[in-house]
């Protein structure tokens, strides 16, 4: 059974607070609901069309907005006769470094196919059998025993040492450049997401397995590729070898939106929601508390969009029905808010990191602070800080600042714990 929509009573589908990256081809989040950011979009675009191949990375904090402008310079790149998909090669914690060539290939068989539905050839049929099996094995190293162009009639599968991908993954993919450059694309975009979520040993490993397949991988004619992640990550990555830092250009580095910016992408997904088309969209929130949330959220936009989701739909639980219901406020918002976070991040933290909490909001709620102050603000030893914290952003409840040379790292509280403590 379907859930009642609650937005009707604004004249709106479904939630327009919905934290999904847009998407070329999606009805529910169309590319055609981007704003602004027309110079880094204009920038990356270029970049791919400048040169034979290229590398580039777009750095910045959860939520600003980077995956989701990648996807519009690919739907771009698509429009200027590349071919890429609008799927995304996600880097999970786990990630080896022969996977990455796994989800390298795997990344560039999908924008064969997603430009190309009829794909066919030794390059195509090659590739298809190598990311079949580095499917089956959940991104591990067994290739069919059937390997290249052996006909699949064996369906055997052996077990390969480590480092098979190494060797025939880049092959695969140079002979899947070929064959879409034969086929008329003007190159293939990649786009690797979320570098952030490598444990620092394995970006490390993730750094060195680029610099080892550059020449044979990073470079090959056709390839297109932009990573994106936090800045440490993509510091991490791809600027701490001088051979890999070479051949990217400089990150482009994602700010806030501007004020008027979010009231255009809410103002668009309003628009495009509206559920009778003669009747106008009651605005849910007021302006001014956007703004607040905004700032707040320090330009985390799907922090924001959550809040709008979880504040709203909370208060819309005790409007009567059928009442056309006034913009909320931000007291009531933020009441509903705190309530709410509160009790998710108790239940998610327990009592003890909790407490830590508090006590660093009782401190100062926008207090930035180093590991060196939380040892005498909570009184606990430096590795037991460490922790705590390491707990609390993978919790999303603390945030890092980006690394600034040999400073120590600063943290603060997110806008969600913020609200938690009132
Ligand atoms: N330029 C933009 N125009 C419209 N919506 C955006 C824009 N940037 C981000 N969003 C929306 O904000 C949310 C977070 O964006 P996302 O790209 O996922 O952030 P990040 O990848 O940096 O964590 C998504 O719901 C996305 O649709
Ligand atoms: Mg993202």
């Amino acid at each position: 059974m379907a859930l009642p929509n609650l937005w009707r009573l604004y004249n709106l589908r479904s939630s327009p607070y919905f934290q999904a990256t847009l998407r070329q081809g999606s009805e529910a989040t169309p590319l055609s609901l981007f704003v602004g950011r027309q110079t880094e979009r204009q920038r990356l675009l270029s970049a791919i069309g400048g040169s034979r191949s290229s590398r580039q990375a777009v750095a910045g904090r959860p939520g600003i907005g980077k995956t989701t402008l990648v996807q519009a310079v690919k739907a771009d790149a698509l429009a200027a006769g590349y071919w890429t998909s609008a799927d995304i090669i996600p880097i999970t914690a786990d990630l080896t470094s022969e996977n990455l060539i796994g989800q390298l290939l795997a990344g560039a068989f999908e924008a064969v196919l997603a430009s190309c539905a009829h794909a066919s050839g030794p390059a195509v049929e090659a590739a298809q059998q190598l990311v079949r099996t580095i499917r089956l094995r959940g991104g591990g190293f067994t290739v069919s025993a059937a390997g290249f162009g052996a006909g699949g009639t064996n369906t055997q599968a052996v077990s390969s040492p480590p480092g098979a991908l190494l060797l025939d993954g880049p092959r695969a993919l140079r002979d899947l450049l070929v064959f879409a450059l034969e086929q008329g694309a003007s190159g293939l975009v990649l786009h690797l997401n979320n570098l952030e979520n490598l444990s620092e040993a394995d970006a490390a490993r993730a750094a060195d397995l680029l610099r080892s397949i550059r020449d044979q991988v990073l470079l090959l004619d056709g390839l297109h590729l932009i990573v994106v992640g936090t800045a440490d990550a993509v510091r991490l990555v791809v600027q701490s070898h001088t051979q890999v830092r070479s051949v990217f250009s400089d990150p482009v580095v994602l700010e806030p939106l501007e004020p008027n910016e979010v009231h255009q992408l809410l103002g668009a997904r309003y628009r495009s929601l509206r559920l009778d088309p003669n009747l106008p969209v009651h605005a849910p929130a007021h302006a001014a508390v956007i703004d607040v949330l905004h700032e707040l959220f320090r330009g985390d936009l799907r922090g924001l969009l959550k809040a709008l989701e979880d504040g709203i739909t909370a208060l819309l639980g005790l409007t009567g029905d059928g009442e056309s219901p006034e913009p909320i406020g931000l007291a009531d918002l933020t009441l509903v808010l705190s309530l709410r976070y509160k009790l998710e991040l108790q239940d998610h933290l327990g009592a003890t990191l909790w407490q830590r909490l508090e006590a660093w909001g009782e401190r100062d709620v926008q207090a930035v602070m180093t590991q060196a102050d939380l040892v005498t603000l909570w009184g606990i030893k430096q590795p037991s800080v460490s922790q705590t914290l390491q707990q609390l952003v993978s919790a999303g409840a603390a945030d890092v600042l980006p690394r600034r040379g040999g400073d120590p790292l600063q943290y603060l509280l997110t806008g969600a714990t913020r609200l938690a403590l009132g």
